[in-house]
């Protein structure tokens, strides 16, 4: 806990700098020199908001907003008896102080992996998972880490036994999913437990952000409230949603239009190697070759709706090297930056847009992306403007203060206890 507090004053700190110009700034709309957008710029401003989003439960996961599961989900995150040397659980990368990633490069479960640890919120609203899309559900996400070699290097068998020889666990088990994990095999247990943890995921979400003040004021036409803004920020928004072209993939209220893009990233792993990560392109390989996706027998959605995605999926030449648009939300508190963790601060991401080498898009046909030869002001006042997506707080996490109380066994499974979607 001190840890935690000392790294988000670092990132809270910028941010309050910032929240003193902008509250300071009440009169800066009428100054000149600030910037006013016109009406196709307010449209597209809108566009990012409102936030939060809309979310309903999972209907690929039967336990997706069952407060047992979401109880029983975060006790096994942090639980590292799952794992083959009992010392390793989820939240070793995914840190809650660490707006659930962990400030590193790459990090290290039994071994070191070939990417940077993304943030784990507002994972709910994300249609496919890993920084390569090998997964197509939140809960099968969660079961890949648990079998990877790397992180937790666990198996279904370890998984289950633990589960059934513990019986506060094996009790809250049954709550959320009306059977006791002594009554399924092996591979049943491993996915009810990875669907648990994507119960407990989906609970993870940003806050309101000074963007989104501005963006409700502007929706309200309310030009007081919106001249709060800064306004280095407002023009970088500017640049944002204009020249730059940033929102072209960066979309919506999450910042991300949720698919893959080449962005000119090196694609070789760190190490000297020369293994290239195959982005996108082997993801989908992984994804069509994994009996949890939602084209197999784990799915709990009837309909199959959720499995039409996936459906028409297939590995092409251009999805090398495309890795997801990540969502900007919080982005202060997610660096190091890319998939490869290899930019440090958001000046370093900027100066990539700003200077892009073109050769190193390996996308076929013609790519978007132009070197935007930002100058020193542009690129600060960008900056800016990410900036004021971030929550200006802690995460609101409670630690682990679980909700529910020591477990009962023989009392009735409740499954039909859902979370009001807000
Ligand atoms: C050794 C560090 C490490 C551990 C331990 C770890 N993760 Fe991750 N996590 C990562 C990395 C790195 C990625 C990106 C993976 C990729 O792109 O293939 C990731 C990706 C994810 C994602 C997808 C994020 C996105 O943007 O799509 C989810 C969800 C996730 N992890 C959940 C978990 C859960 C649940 C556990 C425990 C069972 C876990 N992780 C354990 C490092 C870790
Ligand atoms: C063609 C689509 C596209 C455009 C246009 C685009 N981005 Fe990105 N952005 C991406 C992708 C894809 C990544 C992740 C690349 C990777 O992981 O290697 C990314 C990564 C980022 C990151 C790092 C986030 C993180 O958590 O690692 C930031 C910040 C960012 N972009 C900001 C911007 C800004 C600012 C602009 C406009 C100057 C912009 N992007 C334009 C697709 C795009």
């Amino acid at each position: 806990m001190k840890k935690m507090k000392t790294i988000l004053t670092a990132g809270a700190l910028a941010v309050s700098a910032m929240s003193a110009v902008w509250f300071a700034g009440a009169t800066q709309a009428n100054e000149p020199g600030v910037i006013e957008f016109n009406e196709a710029e307010v449209s597209r401003i809108l566009r990012h908001g409102p936030w939060p989003m809309k979310w309903s439960p999972d209907p690929s996961n039967r336990v997706s907003g069952n407060t047992h599961a979401v109880d029983l989900g975060e006790r096994l995150f942090f639980d590292e008896k799952l794992s083959a040397n009992d010392k390793v659980s989820c939240g070793t990368c995914h840190i809650a102080e660490y707006n659930w990633t962990d400030g590193v490069k790459r990090n290290q479960g039994l071994a070191l992996v070939d990417r940077n640890t993304p943030t784990l919120m507002n994972m709910r609203h994300h249609r496919w998972f890993a920084l390569d899309g090998a997964a197509d559900s939140l809960w099968s996400q969660s079961i890949r880490p648990i079998l990877d070699a790397r992180e937790l290097g666990s198996n279904a068998a370890h998984v289950a036994q633990y589960l059934r020889k513990d019986a506060d666990l094996s009790c809250r088990y049954e709550k959320t999913f009306g059977i006791s994990p002594s009554k399924q095999d092996d591979e049943a247990v491993l996915v009810g437990v990875g669907k648990v943890m994507a119960a407990f995921q989906e609970t993870l979400t940003t806050e309101f952000t000074p963007f989104d003040q501005f963006r409700d004021a502007l929706a309200r036409g309310d030009k007081a409230a919106a001249g709060l803004y800064p306004r280095d920020a407002r023009r970088g928004l500017q640049i944002f949603i204009g020249k730059g072209i940033c929102s072209t993939c960066h979309t919506g209220p999450m910042f991300t239009n949720g698919e893959f893009h080449d962005i000119g990233v090196s694609h070789f792993i760190e190490g000297g190697s020369k293994k290239v990560d195959g982005g996108r392109h082997d993801g989908i390989k992984l994804l069509l070759g994994s009996k949890f996706n939602l084209l197999g027998p784990y799915n709990d959605d009837a309909t199959r709706a959720t499995a039409t995605k996936t459906t028409h999926l297939k590995p092409e030449r251009r999805n090398f090297g495309e890795f997801k648009v990540p969502s900007l939300r919080n982005v202060g508190y997610t660096g190091p930056y890319m998939h490869s963790g290899e930019m440090m601060t958001l000046e370093q991401v900027v100066r990539h847009y700003s200077e892009l080498n073109i050769e190193r898009l390996h996308t076929d046909g013609e790519s978007l992306l132009r070197p935007l030869k930002l100058t020193q002001r542009e690129s600060a006042d960008l900056v800016a403007f990410l900036q004021t997506l971030n929550m200006d707080r802690a995460p609101p996490w409670r630690g682990k203060e679980y909700a529910m109380p020591p477990c009962t066994v023989g009392s009735k499974a409740v499954v039909e206890d859902n979370y009001a979607a807000p």
